[in-house]
């Protein structure tokens, strides 16, 4: 089945409406840039996927080829044949049907890509009807027909008030491609080779040109800052919904943001205002509201509220309570309740680190470990001065400052300036104002 299209994506073009130096398929959903959806997609109907690039080619290509690596690229010549019909100039697809889409519709997926698998004509386009068509070329259709498409920027008054939208997807016949493309003429409002000039072409050879009624929840194209963010916010719902339906339970799941990549497993419950990112994964655990957890591995424990878990963290049995910051650090049974940074750190069972722990792993130029063993007692307001370990069963008394480099097992850890008290010391100091 996936020997039966090719696909080509068109990636090259600048986004300038999204007035931003990033180059716009690389604008990110759901942690991902918009063209790793799309290829991610594509994959799954089709193993011939071309992806036009020349807007920051090297950087698109790189971060795809992170990816994915049985992509083929093709670079456009922007500079005298831009437009999206410019981006069709090099293209040799190997099979007979091809299938284009726009590298700004991050929502597609394979599923809703089946019309054009199915539907047999020489074109194959997909429409849809707006309330608000600004922005998308329109559809003029008579005598129950497509006849062209009309760039906004193109369109008269009349033109501009059709709510049938082109949504930028179309399935060609490998000869419509071949005979259309070079024809194509530059002599519009944008001064570029629009691959929708080939449908009217077509309709004038009497070619069959069949229409297909697509949703914008799943074809939306992305070219502002703002359909980014509505974007975001479907794929989110999909995402969610996804792990609710796989049995997650989410407390107010529109506060919550979960990237593509991260994985539940078991009874999880993630709390109102969480973000979860990276390749996280998380077992049978409770992720409390307002936490931030990213690239990292939690299993049978509880985090937060108001907990931050940096990449590279592992917990397994562990609490994590609130104000905790966790990063690069593995934990396993073990208590951090409350107010501690513990970096590039592993710590081990039966350990107690108390509130106000701080592992000072950094000097200015490099950074240290602090390991610390089982049943280790922290008291709180501890500064743990790194590279350190603590060995097995030591007590580190309150407000001490760990400088030693080790801690024998079973010792207790105490460096405190000596108190004192001074008699009546208020009195007199008050006294004198
Ligand atoms: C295009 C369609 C429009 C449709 C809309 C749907 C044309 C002329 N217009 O408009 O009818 O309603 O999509 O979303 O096709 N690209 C290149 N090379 C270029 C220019 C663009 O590869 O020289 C790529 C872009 O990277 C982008 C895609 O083509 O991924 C679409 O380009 P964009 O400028 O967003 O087209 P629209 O104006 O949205
Ligand atoms: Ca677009």
């Amino acid at each position: 089945m996936k020997d039966k299209i090719s696909i080509i994506i068109l990636a090259a073009g600048k986004g300038s409406r999204m007035k931003s130096p990033k180059a716009k398929v690389l604008h990110s959903i759901s942690g991902k840039p918009m063209l790793y959806h799309i290829i991610k997609a594509s994959r799954e109907i089709s193993n011939d996927i071309s992806v036009v690039i020349a807007h920051q080619k090297e950087e698109v290509q790189k971060q795809m080829e992170s990816f994915f690596d049985d992509i083929n690229f093709v670079v456009q010549d922007a500079d005298n044949f831009p437009g999206t019909g410019g981006a069709m100039k090099n293209i040799a697809p190997k099979n007979e049907k091809v299938l284009v889409l726009n590298g700004d519709m991050p929502l597609i997926t394979a599923d809703a890509l089946q019309g054009f698998l199915e539907t047999q004509a020489d074109i194959i386009m997909s429409i849809f009807d707006l309330q608000n068509p600004d922005g998308y070329g329109r559809v003029i259709i008579e005598d129950a027909q497509v006849q062209r498409i009309v760039e906004q920027k193109d369109a008269s008054e009349d033109e501009l008030e059709v709510t049938s939208v082109n949504a930028g997807i179309y399935a060609f016949s490998k000869d419509v491609i071949e005979k259309y493309i070079p024809l194509l003429e530059n002599n519009n409002a944008q001064k570029e080779f629009y691959l929708t000039d080939v449908i009217s072409m077509a309709r004038a050879d009497g070619l069959n040109i069949a229409p297909l009624l697509v949703d914008e929840e799943h074809f939306k194209g992305i070219n502002s800052k703002l359909d980014l963010a509505v974007a975001e916010e479907i794929m989110q719902d999909k995402i969610k919904s996804f792990w609710m339906n796989a049995g997650v339970i989410m407390q107010l799941p529109a506060t919550v943001y979960i990237e593509e990549g991260v994985l539940f497993e078991g009874e999880c419950i993630v709390e109102n205002g969480c973000r979860i990112t990276g390749n996280t994964l998380i077992q049978n655990s409770i992720i409390k509201s307002g936490s931030v957890i990213e690239e990292s591995i939690v299993k049978n424990s509880d985090v937060g509220p108001l907990a931050h878990l940096r990449p590279a963290s592992h917990i397994e049995d562990t609490h994590i309570g609130n104000f905790v910051e966790v990063k690069k650090s593995t934990l396993k049974g073990v208590k951090a309740g409350h107010l501690s940074y513990l970096g590039d750190s592993i710590i081990d069972e039966g350990t107690n680190i108390g509130a106000g722990t701080i592992t000072c792993n950094y000097d200015g130029i490099k950074k240290y470990q602090t390991i610390i063993g089982k049943n280790v007692f922290v008291g709180s307001d501890t500064q743990l001065i790194a590279p350190l370990t603590i060995e097995d069963d030591v007590m580190i008394a309150a407000g001490s400052t760990v400088t030693s480099g080790k801690v024998e097992k079973g010792s207790l850890a105490i460096s405190r300036t000596k108190m004192k008290t001074i008699k009546d010391f208020y009195y007199k100091f008050f006294a004198k104002k």
